[in-house]
């Protein structure tokens, strides 16, 4: 792993930048108290959340699956944005050009005021429609079980992009450009197994951008990005920024 940059050199480079993107993933809401996806604390029930989170868990369960969510709801109803998501605000009043693609559906980032930010993989707070597809904030902890549509009755779901799913074109069409575009990528909290997340840091590098990493620990992209650094997000996303 190319190591040979300091965090003041960064520093540096994301001052000097015009356009900047952002990946992140559930390290960087750890900081606020969120359960990781892959940590142990982030189990329920012994399931794991790839039993849940499918369409064909939804068809053969929907009650567990509501049951499962409302739990997270629970879980993420007291939490609030910490010093990274805050430091990104900030960033992005800098910057002329500045994007965040995040992998959480806590919706964080959002209620921290990051205003250029493509959910990829949805939002927890949001229903969708099984039946006419529309799509509704709802923020009601727990969700009465079956939650119906109010337009035509149809059981509601999670909006979330589920295993097995695509994510929406729009977002991806957005985070592709804004990986096309970005003078620097950063890549903050997230293990970098999930697709299509994990084939970000090779397609901004392919553009010509310069990645940085900041981890817990090593991960798949460290072996991919220019410079690495191992801590928690909250003391080191304010540091770089
Ligand atoms: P993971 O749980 O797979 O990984 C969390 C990453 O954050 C790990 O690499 C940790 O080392 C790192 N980490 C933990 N605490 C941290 C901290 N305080 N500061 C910095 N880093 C920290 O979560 P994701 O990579 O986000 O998909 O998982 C990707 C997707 O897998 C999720 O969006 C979810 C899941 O299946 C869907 O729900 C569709």
């Amino acid at each position: 792993m190319p190591n040979s940059f300091t965090i003041l050199d960064v520093r540096d480079r994301i001052h000097q930048a015009r356009s900047v993107t952002v990946l992140t993933g559930a390290g960087i809401s750890a900081d606020s108290g969120v359960p990781t996806f892959r940590g142990a604390e982030g189990l329920w029930k012994n399931f794991r959340p790839e039993e849940l989170a499918s369409l064909d868990a939804f068809a053969r369960d929907p009650k567990l699956v509501w049951e499962w969510y409302n739990w997270r709801r629970e879980l993420l109803a007291t939490k609030q944005p910490n010093a990274a998501h805050e430091a990104l605000v900030q960033l992005e009043r800098q910057l002329p050009d500045f994007w965040v693609i995040t992998q959480n559906v806590d919706g964080l980032h959002a209620m921290a005021g990051t205003q250029h930010l493509s959910e990829i993989h949805g939002n927890i707070w949001k229903v969708r429609c099984t039946q006419c597809h529309n799509v509704c904030h709802n923020r009601d902890v727990p969700l009465q079980f079956p939650p119906t549509c109010i337009d035509c009755g149809g059981l509601l779901r999670p909006h979330i992009v589920w295993f097995g799913e695509s994510l929406a074109p729009e977002d991806l069409e957005c985070s592709y450009a804004a990986l096309q575009r970005c003078d620097m990528l950063l890549i903050i909290g997230t293990s970098g197994v999930v697709y299509p997340a994990a084939s970000f840091a090779p397609a901004a590098k392919d553009h010509g951008a310069f990645v940085v990493e900041l981890n817990l620990e090593a991960t798949p992209h460290s072996s991919v990005v220019d410079v690495s650094f191992q801590g928690r997000a909250k003391e080191l996303v304010p540091l770089l920024l």
